[in-house]
């Protein structure tokens, strides 16, 4: 069953541009462009594309926020833009740039608030909150006005008020933006869990690959509004021949490292950086240098997300 259909879907905007001393022209930008694309009940799906590519407008528009110029939107049945109130009931949004929290509230009272919003029942309340106060590490929080927050702790604190409803579909604008390694590890791990164990729909907006390889099975790219690439992460990466890069500390400096399946493309002391494709699994490679060289330590780095797509373009391999 398709909990998301979008067909055709449209939105400009008109933005005013100066134009000489004393003109101003009116210019249209097509942020979303002619989309078209089903997510299916309980996919994990990464929508990723470079700045501008008109990704939080598609999210805005599925969400009710925004209302399409032209074109056909279903979430759950629901036109999001008629009628928001259901919508809302059936689904949780966070825009990692913005909070859904209030301001100057404690963590706890926002969640009340959600409680009385969505009539949550009690049982289930208290339920969801538990859990997501245990995964989450919300516990020391709950107290604290909102903007007391880092951006890691209000941004766990933004998922759980997503999430306390049992929304069916869970949209998710940058939630790992600007988040610390143990933040965005966190996070990860939350969504994985209201994914694998609660069935939720996700959309999933970032510029972190890294992201998208844990959490999604599939992967749509959006560019100048138009959908260039959906298939899953391993069609992403064939399809700009992307290399990932294997880092590997040493015991001591040495010459460039020589193992089948990587090229050394950097050296500096004892680290030494290895490029192999993308697609292909770093296992081997990390055992033919932990057998010929004395090791330290070893981490693999995704490409990119605009390096992807920047050699997914000089393929040409966009129909
Ligand atoms: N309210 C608005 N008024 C005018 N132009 C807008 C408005 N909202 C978005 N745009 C334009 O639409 C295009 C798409 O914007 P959008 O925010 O959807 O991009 P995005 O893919 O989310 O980018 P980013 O990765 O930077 O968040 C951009 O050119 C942007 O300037
Ligand atoms: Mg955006």
């Amino acid at each position: 069953m398709a909990l998301i259909e979008l067909d055709d879907v449209r939105r400009s905007f008109t933005v005013r541009t100066r134009a000489g001393r004393f003109r101003r022209a009116r210019r249209e930008v097509h942020a979303v462009d002619g989309l078209s694309f089903t997510v299916g009940a309980g996919e994990c799906v990464g929508y990723i594309g470079p700045n501008g590519a008109g990704k939080s407008t598609t999210v805005k528009m599925l969400t009710g926020i925004l209302v399409p110029s032209s074109g056909r939107l279903r979430v759950a049945g629901v036109d999001p833009a008629r009628d928001r109130t259901a919508l809302a009931r059936r689904i949780g949004v966070v825009f990692g740039q913005r909070t859904t929290l209030w301001w100057d509230l404690p963590l706890r009272d926002s969640y009340e608030l959600a409680r009385r919003i969505h009539r949550i029942p009690d049982a289930r309340y208290r339920a969801n909150l538990d859990r997501c106060v245990d995964l989450l590490d919300l516990g020391a929080l709950l107290d604290t006005p909102v903007r007391q927050l880092s951006l890691g702790q209000r941004m766990r604190g933004d998922l759980a008020a997503a999430l306390l409803h049992d929304p069916e579909v869970l949209y998710l604008d940058e939630p790992t933006i600007g988040l610390d390694v143990v933040s965005k590890a966190k996070v990860r791990a939350f969504l994985k869990e209201a994914h694998r164990n609660h069935g939720t729909t996700v959309l999933l907006t970032t510029h972190d690959l890294v992201d998208i390889e844990q959490l999604c099975d599939r992967v749509m790219v959006i560019d100048h509004g138009r959908l260039v690439h959906d298939g899953d992460l391993d069609g992403l990466h064939a399809a700009g021949d992307s290399e990932r890069t294997l880092v590997v500390d040493l015991a001591e400096a040495r010459p460039p490292i020589l193992v089948p399946g990587a090229r050394t493309v950097r050296v500096d002391g004892p680290r030494q950086w290895l490029a192999f494709p993308a697609r292909e699994s770093a296992a081997p490679i990390v055992a033919a240098v932990a057998a010929r060289y004395p090791l330290a330590d070893l981490s693999v780095r995704e490409p990119a997300i605009e390096d992807v797509i920047a050699r997914m373009y000089a393929g040409a391999v966009i129909g």
